[in-house]
């Protein structure tokens, strides 16, 4: 299973990749206003900045809603560098434009999926990954794991190669989750990444055996 990092954070992103498990990154617009990251040439800067902190992919979502706005926003992210994915809302243009950065060698991360059959076409217009975001749909009192376990059915029945990125990720719990379900990624805020370290009985242990050690 790879660890992207869902934020827009370079401090966060750093801590992430020095501990040694970092696959990638994933950013959205609500992210990068969370960084005070404002204006066309700075947010352009700041994903490559990103990119020049962890080795593996980028993920930078369009602003444009049409097919033509998409695909030129599309391709400007992609030059910005070789690790940036294309992050495409799963609207009709939206999958219109995953079509068409695919057959261009553009990879594409379609976001903002909640059902099947939202991932199923997404699969189909060729993504490289699809974001089902189960936090969101935990929310509003769904099953956001059932999703994860509807897509790995989906995609395994007809060999697509898109990737399962869980997004959206709340704690530690939906790591495991995906995991056992067989989620190719898991995008999620640090702390989520560092509670998984964390179990009384190891604290417990290790207090023991630096006791031990002292005698
Ligand atoms: C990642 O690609 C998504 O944008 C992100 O996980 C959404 O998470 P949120 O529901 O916590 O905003």
């Amino acid at each position: 299973m790879k660890f992207f990092i869902d934020t827009a954070n370079l401090a966060q992103i750093k801590e992430a990749a020095d501990l040694g498990v970092l696959d990638g990154v994933t950013t959205n617009p609500s992210l990068m206003a969370k960084e005070g990251i404002k204006g066309k040439d700075n947010i352009l800067k700041h994903y490559v900045d990103i990119c020049h902190i962890v080795d593996g992919d980028v993920s930078a979502e369009v602003i444009a809603t049409d097919f033509k706005g998409i695909v030129e926003e599309g391709e400007m992210l992609a030059s910005l560098h070789e690790n940036i994915v294309v992050k495409v809302p799963m609207i009709k243009d939206g999958v219109k434009a995953l079509r068409y950065f695919t057959d261009k060698g553009i990879r594409t991360n379609c976001t903002l999926v909640f059902s099947p059959g939202q991932a199923l076409l997404a699969a189909k217009a060729g993504a490289t990954y699809v974001s089902p975001f189960i936090g969101r749909i935990d929310d509003v009192s769904s099953d956001g794991i059932q999703l994860i376990a509807d897509m790995r059915l989906i995609y395994d029945n007809y060999g697509f190669e898109t990737q399962i990125l869980a997004a959206s990720i709340r704690h530690a719990m939906h790591i495991i989750d995906c995991a056992r379900l067989g989620a190719d990624v898991a995008t999620c805020p640090l702390s989520a990444i560092l509670d998984l370290l964390k179990h009384p009985l190891t604290d417990i242990g290790l207090e023991k055996f630096l006791a031990d050690a002292k005698k």
